[in-house]
């Protein structure tokens, strides 16, 4: 069950798990798109199931659950990618554009996982994945809100493994860096700071594959970084503030 599969990593998510034998059911909003990279997935052989969910929704997400079922089994695998930016200054922000964010990425996550989640331990075998970010394990300045959701991400996966590991079902929240998306264009940065989408999916099949959790970074490098801020906050927090000033003050931006 890959959420938010109309694009992005959770089409590139669910098109890695087709093609590794996985069935596959596609849930975000936008039907058209579902239908196509399902069509496209059962044209190359593989099996795959388009939904119509809205995520916020939990009704629908126990439409989707019974559906599923019905249909393919009770899932094994939840990718939970459905997600949005937040950002701007934060006082002129209308609260719609507080609570949007808030609401997908972080209650569409835990609607989700609470789906699927009991199906996963009646059986005793499982994986929910979150898609995170590394905005979840670093605040940085502009990015308050969506930093505010993904650090939700991380502390929920985490805090949900220990209660699932012990019935050999995982929860794990996967922090990428930059990656360039409909959702997160990121053709303002440099190429080498951009990751290709291959990386993320790879780095999703080995987490369910080695029952990774509860968080996995990439880059590799992203989870060292964080012991430089919590080792050295003072000087983290100078580099931090430096780069903003020096974002700033750039002429492109
Ligand atoms: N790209 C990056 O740089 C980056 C880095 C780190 C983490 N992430 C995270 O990765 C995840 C995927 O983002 P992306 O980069 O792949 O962006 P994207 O291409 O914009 O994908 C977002 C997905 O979420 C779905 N979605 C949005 N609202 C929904 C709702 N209410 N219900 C169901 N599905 C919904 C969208 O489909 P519909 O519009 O059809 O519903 C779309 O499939 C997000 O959680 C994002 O925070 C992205």
């Amino acid at each position: 069950m890959v959420a938010g599969a109309s694009s992005g990593i959770g089409e590139a998510t669910a098109l890695a798990f087709a093609q590794r034998g996985a069935r596959v059911v596609l849930a975000a909003r936008r039907t058209e798109r579902l239908d196509a990279i399902a069509e496209r997935i059962e044209r190359s052989g593989g099996k795959a199931l388009a939904a119509t969910c809205d995520v916020t929704e939990p009704e629908q997400l126990t439409t989707l659950r019974v559906v599923t079922e019905e249909v393919y089994g009770p899932a094994d695998i939840l990718v939970n990618s459905a997600g949005m930016r937040g950002g701007g200054e934060f006082t002129k922000l209308d609260y719609d554009r507080i609570e949007d964010p808030v609401r997908l990425n972080v209650l569409g996550v835990l609607f989700g996982t609470r789906a699927f989640l009991p199906s996963m331990l009646a059986r005793g075998k499982g994986h929910v994945v979150n898609i995170g970010s590394l905005a979840g394990r670093f605040a940085t300045p502009g990015n308050a809100i969506y930093g505010a959701t993904k650090h939700a991400v991380v502390a929920f996966s985490e805090a949900m493994n220990y209660e699932t590991e012990r019935r050999n079902v995982h929860v794990t929240s996967v922090n990428p860096g930059f990656v360039d998306t409909e959702g997160f264009p990121q053709g303002d940065l440099p190429n080498w700071a951009v990751l290709k989408m291959g990386t993320v999916t790879d780095a999703i099949m080995k987490v369910v594959r080695e029952d990774i959790a509860p968080e996995y970074s990439v880059p590799r490098w992203l989870s060292a970084f964080q012991l430089f801020r919590v080792a050295t906050p003072t000087l983290y927090r100078w580099g931090i503030r430096k780069a903003r000033r020096a974002r700033l003050s750039s002429p492109s931006r």
